[in-house]
């Protein structure tokens, strides 16, 4: 497995992550035995970064790693990675009512985490969305406080500007930045990511299929369970469905004539935008797992990368990337 230093100051990782999310939430039913085979065999193929947060699933997302990484060999165990996101509030009936970054918040929030993740340090500790009302000093200052006593070993951001990661980074080292990106979602490339690179803080970046968008496998006709978000995100509704699926068969003749899926394709032309990138893909079964570890070996050329900008121009997608309600909590797009 090919590895990466995330940022200046983080941890070595896989240059390729998973995200468990789609475990727990957000994408309809998951199959617990999959998930947790899923997770040994990416830790077995020498991934070692697992991405997961305290609210996927209300707990259940963590509780699944903590099985996954006991049962797992002990030499798989030692080298993985935790990276936990934390802030979101919830109701019981599931719903999001908004984000706190106090710091005794944070340090409650990790207190839980570790209990449910069974180990005695989060290897990278992030605020999933900025508290309008905490300023990002005292947010990322409270982990800073969490790192000082061992709790956790690196601090990272998600979906913050590059105002923020400025802030940000002037409290304490910044590992690295959660952010979307992919093909049909670029918008970090005018700001974001220059002052990333600048400040030598890394990128996970996360919907490098946009949640199965751009896979190759999502069809017109796929029919959503009442709990998956792909049912209200704009890029997923009728015409502007229709419009991105054209663009991914634009990007199928390239993966075909490439011998290489449409999956494969999209993740290599992640990785192909910098070894600070790490793709961290949503696989939530073994197959979907083998389909993405196969991008690690495909290279894109400059002619294969000036087809897929033809195929896919950098603003061709149709339709937001999230719902205008969770558009306002990102920061990133401020
Ligand atoms: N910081 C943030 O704000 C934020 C937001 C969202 C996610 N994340 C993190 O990033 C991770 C990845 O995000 P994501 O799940 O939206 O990304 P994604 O990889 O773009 O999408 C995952 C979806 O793609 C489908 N898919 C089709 N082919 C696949 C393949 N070969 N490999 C993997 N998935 C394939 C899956 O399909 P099936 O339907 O067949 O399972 C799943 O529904 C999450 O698990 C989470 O840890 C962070």
């Amino acid at each position: 497995m090919r590895t990466t230093t995330l940022g200046t100051t983080g941890p070595r990782t896989s240059a390729l992550g998973l995200g468990c999310m789609g475990m727990s939430a957000l994408y309809g039913d998951a199959d617990r035995a999959e998930s947790l085979a899923t997770i040994h065999a990416a830790l077995e193929a020498g991934v070692t970064l697992l991405d997961t947060g305290d609210f996927y699933g209300m707990g259940h997302n963590e509780l699944l790693i903590n099985e996954a990484l006991r049962t797992a060999p002990a030499a798989h165990r030692e080298q993985a990675l935790t990276s936990v996101k934390f802030g979101a509030l919830r109701t019981v009936e599931g719903g999001f009512t908004g984000y706190d970054g106090r710091p005794n918040a944070v340090k409650n929030f990790a207190a839980y985490s570790l209990q449910r993740l069974g180990t005695d340090h989060i290897d990278i500790y992030r605020i999933a969305r900025v508290d309008p009302d905490v300023p990002i000093e005292e947010t990322v200052g409270a982990i800073a406080e969490l790192v000082e006593a061992g709790h956790v070993r690196h601090i990272g951001l998600s979906e913050v500007g590059a105002e923020t990661l400025r802030r940000a980074a002037a409290v304490a080292p910044i590992s690295d930045l959660q952010i979307e990106y992919s093909l049909i979602t670029r918008g970090i490339e005018a700001e974001i990511l220059p002052t990333a690179r600048e400040l030598g803080i890394g990128i996970t970046a996360y919907g490098v299929l946009s949640r199965g968008l751009i896979s190759g496998h999502f069809t017109r006709d796929r029919k959503l369970a009442a709990n998956d978000f792909r049912g209200m995100s704009p890029r997923f509704q009728g015409e502007n469905l229709d419009r991105n699926l054209d663009l991914v068969d634009a990007l199928r003749k390239i993966a075909q004539q490439k011998g290489v899926t449409v999956a494969q394709t999209a993740i290599a032309w992640v990785s192909a935008q910098g070894e600070d990138i790490v793709p961290l893909v949503g696989a939530r079964t073994r197959e979907r797992l083998n389909e993405s570890l196969g991008a690690l070996d495909v290279t894109l050329d400059a002619a294969d990368l000036s087809a897929i900008a033809e195929a896919v121009p950098a603003d061709a997608a149709a339709g937001e990337r999230y719902p205008a309600q969770q558009m306002a909590h990102l920061d990133s797009e401020r």
